[in-house]
């Protein structure tokens, strides 16, 4: 399974590469407008750069003109720019325009498995399916997950599934049990993956240990 980092935080994802486990980023308005960032297209150059490999950048528009509009000039920051489409009949329309144009989409807001099996049939080169928003309202989001891998693989459907809105460690190994292509994961839980009590306890004895082979 790949990993995405979700966030638009530069020292994050730069430290994320640097442990040679991340392949991709997501961002959002909600994660740009965090960063405050002077100019914007500038910081989406440099995440490309640091990342070198896919990073989505979302269209605000409304109608697909606008979102074709907005994607052509993301685009034309990095070869790495995937444009992030609502999962609206608007967003059909502009992804199927853009998947004309060899531009890159990934369909987020998805809630349901019909919405992303529509946006695959657009020609979505990726889908976000939000987990952690649907457990907020008590509906398991993993549950949606399972489903879209089952009817992906039905059909042979090429459009990889990029599991969103993480909110824990488990969220991301139910999605690599699943199947799913990518999750995409705030920075604070990838520190959590790697995080045992065990491992530490571990080292600290080996150390205390070895120390007292030195002092012999
Ligand atoms: C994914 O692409 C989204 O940016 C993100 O996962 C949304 O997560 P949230 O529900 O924690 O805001």
């Amino acid at each position: 399974m790949k990993i995405f980092l979700d966030t638009a935080k530069i020292d994050d994802i730069k430290k994320g590469v640097e442990y040679g486990i991340v392949d991709g980023v997501t961002t959002n308005p909600t994660l740009i407008s965090k960063e405050g960032f002077k100019d914007y297209r500038a910081a989406l150059k440099e995440i490309c750069n640091i990342v070198q490999g896919p990073v989505s950048a979302e269209v605000v528009s409304l109608d697909s003109k606008g979102m074709i509009k907005e994607a052509e000039s993301l685009a034309s920051i990095s070869e790495h720019i995937v444009i992030k489409i609502p999962a609206t009949f608007e967003g059909l329309k502009a992804v199927k325009e853009l998947n004309r144009k060899n531009i890159k989409t990934n369909v987020t807001l998805i809630f349901s498995p019909s919405q992303a099996l529509l946006a695959a049939k657009a020609g979505a080169t990726y889908v976000s399916p939000f987990v952690g928003r649907l457990d907020d309202i008590s509906t398991p989001g993993m549950e949606m997950v399972s489903q879209i891998v089952t009817i992906f693989d039905n059909y042979l459907i090429e459009t990889q599934i990029i599991v969103a809105s993480v909110r824990h460690p488990l969220h991301f190994v139910e999605a690599a049990m699943m199947g799913a292509d990518i999750a995409t994961i705030p920075f604070p839980v990838l520190e959590k993956l790697m995080k045992h009590p065990l491992t530490d306890i571990g080292i600290e004895r080996f150390l205390k240990d070895w120390e007292s082979v030195k002092n012999k």
